[in-house]
């Protein structure tokens, strides 16, 4: 069936099946198309919250479905691409982190929303790019066990008087940004703003003007004066900056940058999974319940 086509079924199968489409920044444009929420991992964990759709859909990767399942007991979550995982959330399993807290019993668990449930559901509250400051300064511990980003909890480290517990993750997407990528853009864009991620490395962050989530990257696009940005994040970001300034330039120092699991989701399998209700993402009640503490105290920080 061509675009028009599915696009024609997506929409009669959503108001058939009450359901609400909902899309990170990273997935392909015509996903972020036909999404009635575009966002950041903050966000959707907001919209899975509050939603009155008896199905939401979920065109992202699978820790954001089980946020959605965890926030919303009792309706359906879809993950149309089943395959679609986050390889830095599979970098941290609940066992490991439990023989961590035990050698660091004062600690508290801060976990980046990019964890299983299971690993959420061992965790004390749960950040994203967006309040990761926030959420750690806030902790009355002094220690703070950060799971899974060694980036992300270098680039906190280095702004808190916390002590923080690495865990050796990492974001294969990020991480594969090179300093020497940024250099090169700042050489032949000398006028441009640098942003970039806290998921890429201290080297990176080091000599960028602004480290900061998606959301954060595209208030800057929309407030700064600048007309050129370097942008250290994930390609398909690129769809909603064009959007949210358009005239100005978004220079992806490196255009690798592209998350595979993020492109699982097309059009075709968003049809297919509503057609379906499938396949679809479920918690066991009981690591739901401790998960979702973790969550809910992290829907309090913005
Ligand atoms: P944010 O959109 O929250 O900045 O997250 C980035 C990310 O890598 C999600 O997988
Ligand atoms: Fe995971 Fe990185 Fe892909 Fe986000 S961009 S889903 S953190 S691998």
């Amino acid at each position: 069936m061509n675009d028009g086509g599915l696009l024609a079924q997506i929409e009669r199968l959503k108001r058939q099946k009450k359901a609400i489409i909902l899309s990170h920044f990273y997935q392909r444009p015509e996903i972020q198309d036909i999404a009635d929420y575009v966002g950041d991992s903050f966000g959707l964990s907001q919209q899975a919250a509050q939603t009155d759709a008896d199905v939401i859909v979920f065109c992202g990767v699978r820790f954001m479905a089980e946020v959605a399942a965890i926030l919303s007991p009792g309706k359906i979550v879809l993950l149309p691409e089943s395959e679609a995982g986050c390889p830095m959330a599979d970098m941290a399993d609940a066992e490991s982190l439990r023989s961590l807290k035990k050698q660091y019993p004062e600690a508290a668990v801060v976990s980046y929303v990019n964890t299983s449930a299971e690993v959420k559901a061992e965790s004390d509250v749960c950040c994203t790019s967006a309040n990761v400051l926030k959420v750690v300064n806030s902790m009355p511990q002094r220690q703070i066990i950060f799971v899974p980003d060694r980036n992300m909890g270098q680039f906190v480290a280095a702004r808190t008087e916390k002590e923080i517990i690495l865990w050796q993750g990492y974001c294969y997407v990020h991480d594969h940004l090179g300093a020497d990528d940024v250099l090169r853009a700042k050489q032949a864009h000398a006028e441009a703003l640098v942003m970039v991620h806290p998921e890429c490395s201290p080297a990176v962050a080091e000599i960028a003007d602004y480290v900061t989530g998606t959301t954060g990257m595209l208030k800057l696009a929309r407030t700064e004066s600048a007309n050129t940005f370097i942008v250290g994040t994930e390609i398909g970001l690129e769809y909603a900056l064009k959007k949210a300034a358009p005239g100005k330039d978004f220079i992806f120092s490196n255009p690798d940058l592209s998350c595979f699991n993020m492109k699982l989701t097309t059009l075709a399998k968003v049809a297919d999974s509503l057609e379906k209700l499938g396949p679809q993402v479920s918690v066991p009640a009981h690591v739901a319940a401790r998960a979702r503490l973790a969550l809910e105290r992290m829907l309090t920080f913005y």
